[in-house]
C-alpha cells in the first residue's frame, strides 16, 4: 500500500476523489499553502492528518521545506498536486524522494497553465478534457500519464464545461494513482483481463493470458531485472515478441498491443462483443 500525500490550495474536490477512490494506496497526509482551503477542513473530518502554513507570509522556500520535513516524517512514497496554485521550485523536486503527480484539465500538451475551458472554446475544439501527468520543472509538462477525454457541447460556457471535465477529473485521477502503485504484472493482468473471454494461466511457467485457448500475452518477470509483456498473435506457430518494460514503461501503448494481440486471436463471436 504506497503512502500518499496530496497538495491543494483550495476545495480539494480532486482530493477528496483520491481519498473515497483510493485502491492500492492509502492518503495519508494533505498538505496546503493556504491555512483557510476548504479541503483541509474536510480532510481532518475524515481522519486525515493535515499540515499548512501560509506561503505568502512564510515564503515559498520556507513553506517548501516544511512540506520536505512533513513528507520525510510519514514516509510518504507519492506526492499528488491537485489544486495546487504554486509552481514548485527545482529545488523542491531536486530533493522529494518520490514521483510527483498533478492533474491539469487539458489535454495536454494543448492549453497549459489557466483558462483552458474558455481557449478550448474559443478555438472551437471538439473535445476537452484533463491529464494526470509526472510534474517537472516546466508548468504542465511532465510525462502525461493518463487521459480523459470529453465533449464541448453547443453553447457550453467555460464554467459548464469545466463542471462536466471536474467530473471526468474524479474518475481519472484515483484510476491513474492505482496504476502507478501496480506491478507490472498487475497491470498486465488487469489489461488483459478486461477483454472479454481472457483466461489467466501458465506456458512455460510464466503468467500467460489466452482467449479460447489462444495464448495472446505473458509476463515475463527476467532474473536480470529487465522484466517484459510478451505478445503472441500468430496462430499455433506461437512466436512471441518481446516488449521490455525498462524504468517507465508506456503502458498505454502496451495496453493498446495487448488489445491488438487479442483483436488478432479472439474468435469472430467475441470481436463482435466489442475488445475495446
Ligand atoms: C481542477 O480543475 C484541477 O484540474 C486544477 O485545479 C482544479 C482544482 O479543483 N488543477 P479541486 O480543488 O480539486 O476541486
Amino acid at each position: 500500500m504506497k503512502r500518499v500525500a496530496v497538495l491543494i490550495s483550495g476545495r480539494g474536490s480532486n482530493m477528496q476523489a483520491l481519498v473515497r477512490h483510493a485502491r492500492g494506496y492509502q492518503v495519508v497526509l494533505v498538505a496546503s499553502d493556504t491555512p483557510e482551503a476548504p479541503g483541509l477542513r474536510w480532510a481532518a473530518e475524515h481522519g486525515i492528518a493535515t499540515f499548512s502554513l501560509p506561503a505568502p507570509t512564510v515564503g515559498k522556500t520556507a513553506f517548501e521545506q516544511a512540506v520536505l520535513r512533513e513528507l520525510d516524517h510519514r514516509n510518504v512514497q507519492i506526492v499528488a498536486l491537485a489544486g495546487y496554485m504554486r509552481l514548485l521550485s527545482p529545488a523542491f523536486l531536486a530533493a522529494v524522494a518520490c514521483p510527483v503527480l498533478n492533474i491539469h484539465p487539458s489535454l495536454l500538451p494543448l492549453y497549459k497553465g489557466l483558462n483552458t475551458h474558455a481557449r478550448a472554446i474559443a478555438a472551437g475544439d471538439t473535445h476537452a478534457g484533463c491529464s494526470v501527468h509526472r510534474v517537472t520543472e516546466e508548468l504542465d509538462g511532465g510525462q502525461v500519464l493518463g487521459q480523459s477525454r470529453v465533449p464541448i457541447a453547443p453553447g457550453d460556457t467555460p464554467d459548464s464545461l469545466a463542471a462536466r471535465v471536474l467530473a471526468a477529473e474524479h474518475e481519472l485521477y484515483p484510476r491513474v494513482l492505482t496504476e502507478l502503485c501496480m506491478t507490472s504484472l498487475e497491470r498486465l493482468r488487469a489489461a488483459a483481463l478486461a477483454l472479454p473471454g481472457t483466461q489467466e494461466g501458465e506456458r512455460d511457467g510464466l503468467p500467460t493470458f489466452a482467449v479460447a485457448d489462444q495464448p495472446y500475452a505473458q509476463f515475463h518477470a527476467r532474473s536480470d531485472g529487465r522484466d517484459e509483456v510478451r505478445i503472441c498473435n500468430d496462430g499455433p506457430g506461437e512466436t512471441w515478441t518481446a516488449i521490455p518494460l525498462g524504468e517507465d514503461p508506456d503502458w498505454t501503448w502496451i495496453e493498446d498491443q495487448v488489445a491488438r494481440s487479442w483483436e488478432l486471436s479472439a474468435p469472430a463471436a467475441l470481436l463482435e462483443a466489442g475488445g475495446r
